[in-house]
């Protein structure tokens, strides 16, 4: 099959149930219709629920979906046509428990309400070297701040990036308590995380594989909130 253009894979994302692709930004002072009922307005069932934002092509999400059914997952990003990739996948696979949304990630209280969220994660974000103030990069200090309203108490924050600065200043952010850390994912230390966990971390996003095609290793923290 030929490749399909953005324009292409905007319509049929259009057509998928899987997809949601509200006005952008939240205007004024609105939520999205889903805050706070997301267990019952989008979900087969009340499950807790896990964010990938900055999803890109879905592939992470699609895995998480299908390795915990048990659980309930939403991908975000606000390139609609990335995210087709794995909104077309969670819909061959019949994965009723995983949608996509576009989002500015900015605006991330606008669609999840106080403790609705249990875990996220921020895979191989942006590093946004220019952004002093982490108004623009999704692993800063400030951005925790607003993820630590949408999650449950020790709801976790997941950070795997081939970034030094992301890392850097997320170490120096976001510690010193960390449940796991390392500068080198995909070496000898991930034998010792336990499963499911370590199966997760083995899997490798498409930006992920780029970068270690070129070499680069791949760092990961997460931390509780
Ligand atoms: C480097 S890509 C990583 C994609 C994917 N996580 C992966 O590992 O393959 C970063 C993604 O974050 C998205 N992104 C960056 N800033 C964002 C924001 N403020 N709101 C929503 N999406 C954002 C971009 O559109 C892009 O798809």
């Amino acid at each position: 099959m030929s490749r399909l253009s953005k324009r292409q894979k905007w319509v049929l994302n259009g057509q998928m149930e899987r997809v949601l692709e509200p006005q952008l930004p939240v205007p004024g002072d609105e939520c999205f219709e889903n805050r706070g009922h997301w267990a019952t307005r989008c979900f087969a069932k009340d499950r807790p629920i896990t964010l990938e934002l900055g999803c890109g092509k879905g592939t992470f999400s699609v895995e998480l979906a299908r390795s915990f059914p048990e659980r309930n997952f939403v991908g975000v990003d606000i390139k609609g046509h990335r995210f087709y990739t794995g909104a077309q996948q969670a819909e061959d696979l019949g994965l009723d428990n995983l949608v996509f949304l576009r989002a500015q990630i900015q605006q991330i209280e606008r669609y999840f309400g106080p403790g609705e969220v249990s875990e996220i994660w921020l895979t191989f974000s942006d590093p946004q070297p220019k952004d002093g103030k982490g108004t623009k990069r999704i692993t800063s200090g400030r951005f925790v701040e607003r993820y630590r309203k949408l999650c449950q108490p020790g709801g976790i924050v997941h950070i795997k990036t081939d970034s030094p600065l992301v890392y850097g200043l997320a170490l120096e952010e976001l510690g010193p308590n960390f449940l796991y850390q390392t500068e080198d994912v995909h070496g000898p230390w991930l034998q010792t995380v336990p499963e499911p966990l370590r199966s997760l971390l083995a899997f490798q996003t498409p930006y992920e594989k780029r970068w270690i095609a070129e070499g680069r290793k791949i760092a990961y923290l997460s931390l509780a909130l």
